[in-house]
């Protein structure tokens, strides 16, 4: 049976009694060649299309994937794939998970957009090729799930954040925490332009999280507020225009970040983050960041 966790009174844990996961080593990118802004289906996306600058876009996409070499993570790239621009952003399509006996499995996405539905077999391709368990969820019960923009993981830790909404759905929770066997905390999302969890919810290591409270319920920022010991909230500016929770925490230490953030830049600094600032205004206009851009894998 799933466990879904959806306001304190049903916590029955601390983070401390949750078992250990490791942290993947490797990065996964796909190339931003046919990465464009073709149609709208965020509010961020509005009065982009066909703004993108493609040589900007290429030269942000390559600062981040140095980056990452740079830091230690093995880099795997995949080309992009015409009439998908937005399969870039790689956090979507899928949710890996590592068993507690070194088994890799993951759940392929269910897209919200038709326009997005087509990227989750190429991304699938590569999990074959990694030798990965794949676990499809029927889509005449689940019609929604967007993989790592809702589903997060905890860091280092096997417990899942799951936001619910606007791009994935509250149901898909329960199973998913059965296929895992992984508690989950499930948190609703209810502000448009916070459409995925991962624009609004940044875990940045096992005590701490940079969160835009105004996207969540009082519920959800109960449960976010019990777990972790270190909240640090961002402006409505930072998160909203440079999606500075859109972060990714490389190894609990390193936070590569949108430019600009630097107010946020501050706190992070002062708990003893290291700041890695990039420019990705070009995806900016999709509604996507640095995290999104990206999936780690074991
Ligand atoms: N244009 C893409 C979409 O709306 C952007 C996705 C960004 N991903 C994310 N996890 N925030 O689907």
């Amino acid at each position: 049976m799933g466990q879904v966790i959806t306001s304190v009174e049903d916590l029955n844990f601390d983070i401390d009694q949750i078992e250990d996961m490791p942290a993947p080593a490797k990065v996964l990118l796909v190339k931003p060649t046919y990465f464009s802004v073709d149609y709208v289906i965020n509010p961020h996306m509005k009065g982009n299309i066909g703004g993108v600058d493609k040589l900007a876009a290429q030269n942000e996409w390559e600062h981040l994937k140095s980056a990452y070499e740079e830091v230690g993570l093995y880099v795997h790239e995949l080309e992009g794939e015409r009439g998908y621009p937005d399969m870039v952003f790689c956090a979507n399509q899928s949710l890996p998970n590592i068993t507690s006996d070194g088994k890799k499995q993951v759940i392929m996405s269910v897209m919200h957009a038709d326009e997005r539905k087509g990227e989750v077999p190429f991304i699938q391709e590569e999990y074959e090729k990694s030798s990965y368990e794949i676990v499809h969820l029927d889509e005449n019960k689940f019609d929604n799930f967007e993989g790592m923009g809702d589903a997060l993981w905890h860091f280092k830790k096997r417990l899942i954040w799951g936001g619910y909404g606007y791009r994935s759905s509250k149901e898909v929770y329960e199973h998913i925490s059965d296929v895992f066997g992984t508690p989950i905390i499930a948190l609703e999302l209810i502000d448009e332009r916070f459409y995925h969890l991962d624009t609004c919810l940044c875990v940045l290591d096992t005590d701490t999280a940079m969160i835009y409270p105004k996207a969540f319920t009082n519920e959800g920022l109960e449960l976010i507020n019990r777990l972790f010991k270190h909240v640090i909230e961002v402006s409505k500016y930072e998160a909203e225009q440079l999606f500075a929770c859109n972060a990714t925490s490389v190894s609990g230490k390193n936070v590569f970040i949108q430019q600009g953030c630097v107010d946020v830049n501050h706190k992070l600094k002062d708990l003893g983050f290291k700041i890695h600032e990039f420019s990705t205004y070009e995806f900016l206009k999709s509604g996507g960041s640095v995290f999104c851009m990206k999936m780690l894998l074991w």
